[in-house]
């Protein structure tokens, strides 16, 4: 959808999907029964989006990734109650990327994730309208959200029953919110925007051919050059944006996206009447870590530790009526943050800041590989590594940092940031 007059409607409401044939399954979604829309919006544009809750319990709308005002992120602060409208009204500040958009109320953001509460946002600007990539919304551009559901004997989500302390992992996959996916493909290159809107699963996408792809764009927009990859990780909370190129394959191949496991998460059927002769242009961006950036001392430490229900973030579990640090508005820090391990080694976070897109400056001590050289909103933190972080808010107000698997930020791995 494209706002409407700089509006878009959002609604979070209750309904029913039939993921299994003839059989209900209660669902959330945003204007649907599961999952949300594509809100399309432009670099520049003043939009406001009419959030309304019809849910019959508190939520909030937080927009992931996106640059806002910290009075319209729509953290635990910003709660809506059943029946509760309101408009969040801002201008879009930053480039050409695939965000997302979930809800955030303290203690049933993971459940109500998990129930389907996840939108996408597309932002343009005259870069990615000047790049010539593939930009046909279902036909040679396709989201792929990632997510994995336990149902019970009735088909229903039980979330209560499967959770799990350390990340409510399912035994079954859905894409775009649909069981035994498969998706039509032209004899040409593809691209493939993915999320991994798991709670707290993460995923090695390969081709089952072997082929590689390209990489073209990290959380917050593109890296500077396509980057072939033969594999691509994501924990929960990431996207990345890569190119397939289809057009060596016909209608009889057996080509799919697989899991580090070689486990089937999507077949494509390739339509071989359909071509096109797009180029992947060799420059995508101008992303640069500057030499000041990576001469800046460390002036935010934060130490991730724990498990299950014991995870803390600097020996501190969240307060909403603590600010963690302030920061002030557009001046950049440097984060350096630690995953301790503990005697059973430890757990890999994803790491999320609210309101900014980063830049990783060095994970232990070292430049990052090529694919994370792009903006980014959250990092996967691996036991005993340290990464150093280039933060910059451009906007006033109260921040969330967390752990993206959502039982643990619902834990109380997360602080807040006060940008001032
Ligand atoms: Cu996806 Cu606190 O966010
Ligand atoms: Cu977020
Ligand atoms: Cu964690």
């Amino acid at each position: 959808v494209e706002p409407k007059d700089g509006i878009v409607d959002i609604t979070a409401q209750q309904g029913k999907t039939e993921f299994f044939d003839g059989i209900q399954t209660n669902t959330y979604g945003y204007n649907g029964s599961f999952l949300g829309p594509v809100i399309r919006v432009n670099k520049g544009d003043t939009v406001t989006f009419r959030t309304k809750n019809q849910l019959s319990e508190p939520t909030t709308f937080h927009w992931h990734g996106v640059d806002i005002p910290g009075e319209g992120d729509g953290g635990p602060h910003q709660i809506l109650e059943p029946g509760e409208s309101e408009d969040v009204k801002f201008t879009v500040n930053q480039g050409a990327s695939t965000l997302w958009f979930h809800p955030h109320p303290e203690g049933a953001t993971a459940e109500q994730v998990y129930k389907g509460l996840a939108g996408l946002i597309y932002v343009e600007d005259e870069n990615s309208k000047s790049l010539g990539l593939p930009d046909e919304y279902g036909v040679n551009d396709f989201p792929l959200i990632f997510q994995d559901k336990q149902f019970n004997e009735g088909k229903q989500f039980d979330y209560q029953a499967v959770r799990n302390e350390d990340g409510t992992i399912g035994d079954t996959m859905l894409v775009n919110g649909t069981l035994n996916p498969n998706l039509t493909v032209g004899k040409e290159k593809v691209r493939l925007r993915l999320l991994n809107g798991s709670n707290a699963r993460k995923y090695t996408f390969k081709l089952n051919t072997g082929d590689t792809f390209l990489q073209i764009a990290t959380d917050g927009g593109f890296l500077n050059e396509p980057t072939e990859m033969s594999e691509i990780t994501l924990t929960p909370g990431e996207r990345a944006e890569i190119i397939v190129d289809f057009s060596e394959y016909d209608a009889s191949s057996n080509v799919a996206l697989v899991n580090e496991a070689g486990s089937i998460l999507l077949p494509f059927k390739i339509d071989v009447q359909k071509t096109n002769s797009i180029e992947i242009p060799r420059t995508l961006n101008d992303y640069v870590v500057t030499e000041e950036e990576k001469n800046l001392p460390v002036t935010k430490k934060l130490e991730l530790f724990g498990m299950g229900e014991m995870v803390y973030i600097n020996d501190k579990q969240f307060d909403m009526n603590r600010i963690d640090f302030t920061q002030k508005q557009g001046e950049t820090e440097i984060w350096e943050i630690y995953n301790k391990p503990d005697a059973m080694g430890g757990m890999t976070h994803p790491f999320h800041i609210h309101g900014t897109q980063f830049k990783i400056v060095s994970i232990d001590g070292k430049e990052p590989p090529v694919e994370l050289q792009g903006w980014k909103d959250t990092v996967a933190i691996e036991p005993d590594q340290t990464v150093k972080l280039a933060v910059k808010f451009n906007n006033k107000g109260i921040y969330m940092f967390h752990c993206h698997v959502l039982e643990h930020e619902e834990n109380g791995m997360m602080g807040q940031v006060e940008v001032i």
